[in-house]
């Protein structure tokens, strides 16, 4: 029996995504069209971009990141462009890895990927400190350096909806919270944290005409105010910090 051609055509897309793990279920796939980028796709996506991604402190935003497919490549570039340049001195592998870290962002409405999309970068990110700085750096010192990583994910990697920039309850449903994100600044060993409202950024006009998914925030952010400001903080005490 042969099937119409549009069957075939549709039942071969189906197999493709489920094939390399693109989908998690057809009702996600529904209500959010949550189908994950392949590996090719993403690598030769962000070789388009390749100097920005190759660049310790470009900054950028995948709106609906998912697990984070996008983000993870970026950030394996970038770390390889800290080892190569750093790698000999564990102190300044951990400061730029940190920066490395400040300069990517996501969103996501469900709030599991967002979770996984955090823990998948920290591992990355653990994983080449530990076989960089591995007993290089005190006990203490990696310690804390670890926390604030996670803060840093914490505050980067958001729950809300990209669409209404506020952030969502567990049911996807907006609340009337603003999405707001955190702008680190490094000042030698310190870091500087302001926290802007999303809104603030996406209605500049620079935003409008280049609204990608590569958008660099970049100095951009310095022509309104902060919501907020922090004093600075040395780069490993991050975490003392309220969210
Ligand atoms: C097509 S997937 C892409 C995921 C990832 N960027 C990738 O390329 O693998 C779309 C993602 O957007 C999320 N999503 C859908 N609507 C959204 C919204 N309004 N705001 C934020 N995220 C949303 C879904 O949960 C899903 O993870």
């Amino acid at each position: 029996m042969t099937m119409p051609t549009n069957c075939r055509y549709e039942s071969k897309i189906k197999q493709s995504v489920n094939n390399s793990s693109q989908i998690k279920s057809r009702d996600r796939v529904a209500a959010h069209g949550e189908v994950f980028t392949a590996e090719r796709e993403v690598k030769a996506m962000c070789d388009l971009v390749k100097d920005e991604t190759e660049r310790i402190d470009s900054r950028f935003l995948e709106p609906a990141c998912g697990d984070g497919n996008f983000l993870a490549e970026i950030l394996t570039r970038k770390l390889s462009v800290v080892e190569k340049q750093y790698a000999k001195s564990p102190s300044d592998y951990e400061k730029y890895s940190i920066q490395v870290i400040t300069s990517l962002y996501g969103i996501d409405i469900l709030q599991d990927n967002a979770q996984i999309c955090r823990k998948r970068l920290f591992d990355i990110w653990q994983n080449e400190y530990d076989r960089i700085c591995g007993k290089k750096l005190l006990a203490e010192q990696k310690e804390e350096t670890q926390k604030t990583v996670q803060f840093i994910l914490k505050r980067n990697i958001l729950c809300g909806n990209a669409l209404t920039l506020k952030e969502v309850d567990a049911h996807q449903n907006d609340t009337d919270r603003p999405i707001i994100f955190s702008e680190w600044s490094f000042v030698g060993n310190n870091i500087k944290r302001r926290d802007f409202a999303f809104n603030d950024l996406v209605n500049q006009e620079y935003m409008k005409e280049e609204g990608s998914l590569f958008s660099d925030l970049g100095d951009e952010a310095e022509i309104f105010s902060p919501l907020k400001e922090f004093p600075l903080i040395h780069y490993r005490r991050v975490y003392e910090q309220s969210e």
